[in-house]
């Protein structure tokens, strides 16, 4: 008995320690997105295009770094939540509809990510987080099927931001068809895409 209580605390330490290491592993890449310069700002925040523009390098630029990440880090950490889990878009690389998928994109998207994905849009400056340079992120790893669907159907008021849910507004076919489109590279539209 005597021997069992002297054990317990030694478990628990090692089970600390075991805690420890997991917290600091799972941790480590989280770490990339909580870099800041000197002067408080984020550092080569990849969701906005390069522009010398002052809206764009505003006080609040840190801030808006902040929130862009958190859907981010919530899928590094957790991954999309259980609905969204395997969802696959049923038309990969389907080069048909990158017409269709323009057209719906111009209609639903352009006005804050800008008619070729730059994320400038006439509605994005007045914006914190401003849109995402969707033209660049669409390249990122992170941008799997699941994680876009899930983005677009639930949007960001879940992380503080303005983009909107689509879930109610568009169908989810719809959803994969601007997929397609941003994945072709945000073609302009043709003569065969407009009315
Ligand atoms: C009212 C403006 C607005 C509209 C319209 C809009 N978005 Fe967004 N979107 C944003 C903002 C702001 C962000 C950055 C904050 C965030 O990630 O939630 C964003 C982020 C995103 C992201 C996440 C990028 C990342 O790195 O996680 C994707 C993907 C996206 N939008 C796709 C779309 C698509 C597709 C449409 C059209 C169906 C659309 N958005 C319409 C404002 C908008």
């Amino acid at each position: 008995m005597r021997q069992r209580l002297q054990a317990e605390p030694t478990i628990r330490a090692d089970l600390c320690a075991i805690a420890l290491a997991a917290a600091l592993i799972i941790g480590a890449p989280v770490d990339v997105f909580a870099q800041d310069g000197s002067d408080g700002r984020a550092l080569g925040d990849m969701w906005q295009r390069p522009t010398s523009e002052p809206a764009w390098t505003g006080e609040d630029a840190a801030a808006a770094y902040a929130l862009r990440s958190k859907r981010h880090k919530a899928f590094m950490q957790g991954g999309v939540p259980p609905e969204y889990r395997n969802a696959r878009s049923p038309y990969p690389a389907a080069d048909r509809l990158v017409g269709e998928g323009g057209a719906l994109y111009a209609e639903h998207c352009a006005g804050c990510h800008g008619p070729e994905g730059f994320g400038d849009g006439v509605a994005a400056m007045d914006l914190r987080p401003t849109p995402t340079f969707l033209a660049f992120m669409i390249e990122s790893p992170d941008l799997v099927d699941e994680y876009l669907m899930w983005t677009i159907a639930e949007g960001g008021a879940q992380f503080d931001t303005e983009m909107p849910a689509y879930k109610d507004a568009l169908d989810t076919r719809d959803i994969w068809k601007i997929v397609v489109y941003m994945r072709a590279g945000f073609p302009p539209a043709n003569d065969d895409a407009v009315e």
